[in-house]
C-alpha cells in the first residue's frame, strides 16, 4: 500500500478532541507514564518513564505521519491532555491499535470512545484492511475495550515487558474493515 497524503486533522467525538501529537506533548505523556499502574500495562515504556526517550519519541511522530506508519493522537478532554491513542506498525494494509489514558480518566468510557474514532480513521482515512492489537493477560479492562468495538481473540504469546523486566503472557486481537 503505498503511503496517503493524510492532513493532520483534528477528530472530535462526543466528549473528546482527538488532535495529531507533536514535540510539545511529551511532557504531559511523561507524568501520565510515571503512572506504574499505566506503565506497567505498556510493554514497551520504561520505568521510571525516562524524559530523553520520550522527547525522542514524540519528535518522531510527525515524520512517521507524513510517512503513513504512524498516526499518533493527543485525547483532549475539555482541553486537558488524558492519554494518547494511536495506529502505527503500518505495513501493508494493516496497523497496530494502542491507547493509554492516566488513572484519573479511567472507567468513564474514554478509551472506548477514542480508540472507536480511530478504528474509523485507519480504516476510512488510512484505508487499512485490518487492525491487530494486544493486551497483558492481567489487563481484562483493555480485553473488555477490544471486545466491545469488535476486536476477536486470535492467540495469546509471551512477550516482553520492557516496563516489568520480566516476560509476560499477551493476548492478542484482530478486526477486519
Ligand atoms: C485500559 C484503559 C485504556 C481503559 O481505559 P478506560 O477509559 O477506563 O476504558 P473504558 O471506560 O472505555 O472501558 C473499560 C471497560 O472495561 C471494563 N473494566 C474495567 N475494569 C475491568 C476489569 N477488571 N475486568 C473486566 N472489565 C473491566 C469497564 O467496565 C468498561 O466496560 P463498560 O464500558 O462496558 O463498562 C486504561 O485503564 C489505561 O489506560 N490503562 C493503562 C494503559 C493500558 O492498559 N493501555 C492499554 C494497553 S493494551
Amino acid at each position: 500500500m503505498t503511503a496517503r497524503s493524510i492532513p493532520r486533522s483534528h477528530i472530535r467525538t462526543a466528549r473528546l478532541n482527538l488532535r495529531p501529537t507533536s514535540s510539545s506533548d511529551a511532557q504531559r505523556a511523561l507524568e501520565i507514564q510515571s503512572d506504574w499502574d499505566v506503565a506497567r500495562m505498556l510493554a514497551n515504556a520504561t520505568y521510571p518513564a525516562d524524559r530523553k526517550d520520550m522527547e525522542n519519541w514524540f519528535a518522531s511522530h510527525e515524520q512517521e505521519w507524513a510517512e503513513g506508519t504512524a498516526y499518533r493522537f493527543a485525547i483532549e478532554r475539555e482541553g486537558r491532555v488524558i492519554g494518547i491513542v494511536d495506529v502505527d506498525g503500518i505495513a501493508a494494509d494493516e496497523g497496530s491499535l494502542g491507547y493509554w489514558l492516566e488513572r484519573a480518566a479511567w472507567g468513564q468510557g474514554y478509551a472506548f470512545e477514542a480508540a472507536q474514532a480511530l478504528v474509523g480513521f485507519a480504516f476510512s482515512e488510512v484505508g487499512l484492511s485490518s487492525l491487530v492489537s494486544g493486551r497483558a493477560a492481567d489487563n481484562p479492562a483493555s480485553g473488555h475495550v477490544l471486545t466491545k468495538l469488535g476486536f476477536t481473540q486470535i492467540d495469546s504469546r509471551e512477550l516482553f515487558s520492557r516496563s516489568r523486566g520480566e516476560t509476560i503472557l499477551q493476548c492478542r486481537y484482530m478486526l477486519a474493515r
